[in-house]
């Protein structure tokens, strides 16, 4: 019995906490759909940290997800600038259908079949859930279409933009 009285002011302290601050209600629940859920990852997974315009300048914010000016340098690979996620046709993804971007993040595989390189780090996103993945491809289709271009891979010799390379002392990498 006493359990039992305990059990039911846990239930009634759980009904008020809700109603305290308004989740569990439908409107809340519709407000927190699959773009808010995208906006949230995409924040937190660091996606503008490569892919906006002002990606390692002093304004990082800038340009929000518009492509990188800068690009990463992979050994024996190329080098890869971070394109426009916007809907653009041209410049961004805006042909990719949403299964298509959901692919390219979970396998880093393009809809054109080229395999992205692994500066993309979809080998660390293999493992989002399907509701999630939908969700960040859901909120991307939401943002405004940006005519920013961002060069085609590339290597050193062909290079037509500035990018990042890691170079080690030959004391690191001889035997
Ligand atoms: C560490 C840097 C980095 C992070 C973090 C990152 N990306 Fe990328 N992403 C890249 C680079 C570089 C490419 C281009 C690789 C290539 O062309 O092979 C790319 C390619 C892509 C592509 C393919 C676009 C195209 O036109 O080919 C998509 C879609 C994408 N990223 C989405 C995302 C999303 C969504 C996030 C966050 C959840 C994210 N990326 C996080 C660097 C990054």
């Amino acid at each position: 019995m006493g359990r039992g009285l305990a059990a039911s002011a846990l239930a009634l302290l759980a009904l008020t906490a809700c109603g305290n601050d308004g989740r569990g209600s439908a409107a809340a629940q519709a407000a927190d759909g699959p773009v808010e859920r995208g906006r949230y990852l995409v924040a937190i997974m660091d996606c503008v940290g490569c892919h906006n315009k002002g990606a390692f300048s002093p304004k990082p914010e800038n340009g929000f997800l518009q492509g990188s000016p800068v690009g990463f340098s992979l050994p024996n690979l190329g080098i890869f600038w971070p394109p426009n996620l916007t809907p653009h046709p041209d410049a961004g993804i805006g042909r990719w259908s949403e299964a298509e971007i959901v692919t390219a993040l979970r396998t880093g595989m393009r809809p054109d079949g080229r395999q992205l390189a692994p500066v993309m780090p979809w080998k660390a996103y293999r493992n989002l859930s399907d509701a999630d993945a939908q969700a960040i491809a859901a909120y991307l289709k939401t943002l405004p279409a940006s005519p920013n271009r961002v060069p085609a891979p590339a290597q050193p010799e062909t290079a037509t933009a500035p990018y990042v390379a890691v170079t080690a002392p030959p004391s690191l990498t001889s035997n």
